[in-house]
């Protein structure tokens, strides 16, 4: 005889609200909070360590030792990664690399990602290369966002920067973003003394004109060359009053939260549309208090900061047959052992042996 069918929907619904209770239950206190009460939800993934530009401030003209492909993490290695942390309470996954769209399984990797439970948010940092015959299919694949790098306007600056002539493949990368509506593109800048840095007002006025989002970064010691020195850090002081001089108008939206960015809502040059523009003061004006972010290397490894000089070998781990209880312990430790803050300021710092390229940004 079968039950009433109230009764049995009734009861199924009970018996679904218990495990989703318990699982919360069990949810609680293993999410990745370090002992200054910062509780990690973000996970930045490096795809590859390779790039198809050498930016000054980043590689070397003559590229670095890539990765040996047998270290890199396989797709399925990598997703079940981002599972252990998707476990752990991540809730937005940033793909990076170097170039994370030279990764063939790129598309791949964003579609999986999406279907872990909680469906995380996906977005990519890319220098936008690849876009135009990517930008679709991620999309389709469930891409959220996209970052571009774009530090010049300029063609022969760009080559001159990046050691390579592909500023138009950049801006068709832009074209390609928004085409496929990974809204809103935003665009990151590194200023460069004596480099890019009378550009500002002119990037934030091309921004403005794309309807494009603008962030200025000031520049990290990250380079593989070590050639990074305090001094030629255009700084976010420095940003402001050189688009101030350029005729914008700036007021600051406020609630920075966990974000790095500070951000303005401009008031155009004369018929310039309105929007806003964002500063990463990383050095000068640190956000480390409100960090929420973890790190993935392409090589498997895990870094509680861009700055850390320790990193947990999960490859190892996983490769030696660790369960996801004892990923997810490694994960947490890891965290437990993140520093209140970056200390580019303070003496005594050494830049990590990593750089940028290696870690993901
Ligand atoms: N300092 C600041 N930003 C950097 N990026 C790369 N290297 C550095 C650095 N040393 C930026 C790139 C890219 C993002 C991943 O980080 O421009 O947008
Ligand atoms: Fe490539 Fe980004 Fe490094 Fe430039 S900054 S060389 S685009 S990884």
């Amino acid at each position: 005889m079968s039950k009433d069918p109230p009764a049995a929907r009734a009861a199924e619904h009970a018996a679904t609200a218990d495990v989703i209770e318990s699982e919360e239950a069990g949810r609680e206190g293993i999410t990745l909070t370090d002992r200054f009460g910062r509780v990690h939800t973000d996970l930045r993934v490096s795809l590859t360590d390779r790039c198809s530009l050498r930016c000054d401030y980043c590689m070397p003209a003559e590229g670095l030792p890539w990765l040996p492909r047998e270290e890199l993490l396989t797709t399925a290695e990598l997703i079940r990664l981002v599972g252990v942390a998707v476990d752990l309470g991540v809730r937005e996954v940033r793909l990076t690399g170097g170039e994370p769209l030279l990764r063939p399984d790129v598309v791949e990797v964003v579609s999986a990602i999406r279907a872990l439970p909680g469906a995380p948010e996906v977005s990519l940092t890319t220098n936008g290369l690849r876009l135009p015959g990517l930008a679709a299919a991620l999309a389709d694949a469930g891409l959220d966002r996209v970052n571009i790098s774009l530090d010049t306007l300029d063609r022969e600056t760009f080559r001159r920067l990046t050691r390579r002539d592909r500023l138009v493949d950049t801006l068709a990368g832009v074209a390609a973003a928004k085409a496929a509506g990974l809204a809103p593109v935003k665009i990151n800048t590194v200023l460069m003394r004596g480099v890019n840095d009378h550009e500002a007002p002119a990037l934030l006025a091309w921004a403005l004109r794309e309807q494009v989002s603008l962030r200025f970064i000031e520049q990290m010691p990250l380079d593989a060359q070590h050639g990074w020195r305090r001094s030629n850090i255009i700084t976010a002081e420095e940003i402001l009053g050189a688009l101030r001089a350029g005729g914008f108008e700036l007021y600051p939206l406020g609630g920075r939260g966990t974000s790095p960015s500070e951000d303005w809502v401009v008031a155009g040059l004369e018929g310039e549309p309105l929007g806003t523009v964002g500063i990463v003061g990383s050095v000068t004006r640190p956000f480390c208090d409100s960090c929420d972010r973890v790190r993935l290397t392409a090589d498997g490894q895990f870094r509680n900061c861009l700055f850390a000089h320790d990193e947990s070998d999960l490859r190892g781990l996983l490769r030696g047959g660790a369960d996801d209880g004892a990923l997810a312990a490694a994960m947490k430790a890891t965290v437990a052992a993140k520093r209140r803050g970056h200390g580019i300021d303070e003496p005594g710092f050494t830049q990590p042996d990593r750089p940028m390229s290696a870690i993901g940004g």
